[in-house]
C-alpha cells in the first residue's frame, strides 16, 4: 500500500489505513502511558492565547523509538506488523480513554502528521507534473474553503513530495502545508484537485507562522500532532509544544538515527531542555507482555512528580 514512494498515490484506502492505523496503535497500546505538560505558565496556551494549542500525541518503544529504522515506515505493510506485534494485547482501554480524554478537554479541530509518514527521506517532489501557465505568484496564496467548520487531516509538505487522491470524507478534510518554496506546479496540481493547502515560510514550512493561520483562518484552537519524530522535534525547538501523551511500549528497538519522541536539532551549548509537568500516568501489566512495570510515583524537592519504571527484558542472563 502506501505513499512511501516519490509520487505514489495516496488513496482515501490509504489515508484511512493512515488514520485507522494511528488509531489502531493508539488502541492496543501499552504499558505505559504518561500525560505531561510542558513546564510553562499556566495561562500560556489558554483560550485567549494568540495560536493554537499543541499536543503531541505519541506511541514509541521504552527507549523513545517511534518506528523501527530510519528507512521504514509504520505504513509499509511488513514494518507495521512488526511495529502492532510489540503491542500488549490488554490496553485498548488506555489509548481509547486518551482519545477521549483528548476529545473531552480541547475538541481538537487538526490532526497534525508529517511528510516522513507517508514518503522515504529520499524521496523529492512529485514529478511529472504539467508547469503551471499564468499568475504564479496567486499560487502562493493560501487556497482554503471559505467556509471552513470542520476538522482537518493536516501534513506539512513543503517538498511537494505527496501526491494525494484523498481529499476529505465525512470526519476529515485534507490540508497541506507547504512554504512559499514548494515547487510551483506541485501547487497547481493541488489546486486541480481540490486539496485545501496554506503557505508559511519562505523555506522549511514556518510551524509557528502556519498554526496562526490556522488560528485565524480555519478558527483552529488545538491541534495533535501524531508526527514521528522530525516533525514533532521541529515543533519542540519552534517552542510551540504544550503537551505531551505518550504511550509506552514495553520494548527496546533501539539504533542510532532511528525516530524519536523529538528528534530535530540538537540543543546547543548552554541550551536547557524543555522541563516537564507530569500531569497524570497510569501502567498496565498484560500477560502476553514480558515486560515488568513496577511504577512508583514520588515528589522531588521542587514538587514536581517523578517517577521510577522497572523493566525487565526476556533474556536470562545470571544473576
Ligand atoms: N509511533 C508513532 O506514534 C508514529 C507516528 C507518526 C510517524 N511514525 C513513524 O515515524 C517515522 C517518520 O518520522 P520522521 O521523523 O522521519 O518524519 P516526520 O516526523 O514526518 O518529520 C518530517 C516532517 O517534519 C518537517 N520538518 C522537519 N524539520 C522541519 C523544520 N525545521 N521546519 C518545518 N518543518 C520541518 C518536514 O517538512 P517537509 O516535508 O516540508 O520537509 C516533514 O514534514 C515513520 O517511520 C513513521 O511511520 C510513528
Amino acid at each position: 500500500m502506501s505513499c512511501a514512494e516519490p509520487g505514489v498515490t495516496c488513496s482515501t484506502k490509504v489515508l484511512s489505513e493512515v488514520l485507522a492505523s494511528v488509531k489502531a496503535i493508539n488502541a492496543q497500546s501499552g504499558c505505559e502511558n504518561w500525560r505531561s505538560t510542558l513546564d510553562t505558565p499556566p495561562d500560556s496556551c489558554a483560550a485567549g492565547s494568540i495560536r493554537p494549542r499543541l499536543v503531541v500525541s505519541v506511541t514509541a518503544s521504552v527507549d523513545g523509538r517511534v518506528t523501527l529504522n530510519r528507512a521504514t515506515r509504520l505504513l509499509d505493510d511488513a514494518a507495521g506488523k512488526i511495529w502492532h506485534s510489540i503491542h500488549p494485547d490488554s490496553a485498548d482501554g488506555m489509548l481509547t480513554a486518551r482519545n477521549a480524554e483528548l476529545e473531552r478537554r480541547y475538541t481538537p479541530q487538526v490532526v497534525l502528521e508529517g511528510s516522513g509518514t507517508f514518503v522515504a527521506d529520499t524521496d523529492g517532489p512529485v514529478t511529472g507534473l504539467p508547469s503551471p501557465t499564468g499568475d504564479l505568484a496567486a499560487l502562493y496564496e493560501h487556497f482554503l474553503p471559505p467556509e471552513a467548520d470542520c476538522r482537518w487531516f493536516a501534513v506539512v509538505d513543503g517538498r511537494g513530495r505527496i501526491r494525494w487522491t484523498y481529499k476529505g470524507d465525512a470526519s476529515r478534510r485534507l490540508l497541506v502545508i507547504v512554504s512559499r518554496a514548494t515547487p510551483a506546479p506541485y501547487l497547481a496540481y493541488l489546486r486541480s484537485e481540490d486539496v485545501s493547502y496554506l503557505v508559511a515560510g519562505n523555506g522549511p514550512v514556518d510551524l509557528g507562522d502556519a498554526l496562526l493561520t490556522m488560528k485565524d483562518q480555519l478558527g483552529v484552537t488545538t491541534i495533535v500532532s501524531e508526527a514521528g519524530g522530525g516533525l514533532n522535534g521541529a515543533l519542540l525547538r519552534s517552542g510551540l509544544v504544550d503537551e505531551l501523551h505518550l504511550v509506552l511500549l514495553p520494548s527496546l528497538v533501539g539504533g542510532l538515527g532511528t525516530p524519536t519522541i523529538f528528534d530535530g536539532i540538537p540543543l546547543q551549548l548552554g541550551q536547557l531542555p524543555t522541563r516537564l509537568r507530569l500531569l497524570d500516568a497510569e501502567s498496565r501489566q498484560t500477560a502476553s507482555s514480558r515486560c515488568t512495570t513496577r511504577p512508583t510515583v514520588g515528589r522531588c524537592q521542587s514538587g514536581r512528580s517523578q517517577r521510577n519504571v522497572t523493566w525487565r527484558t526476556g533474556n536470562t542472563g545470571s544473576a
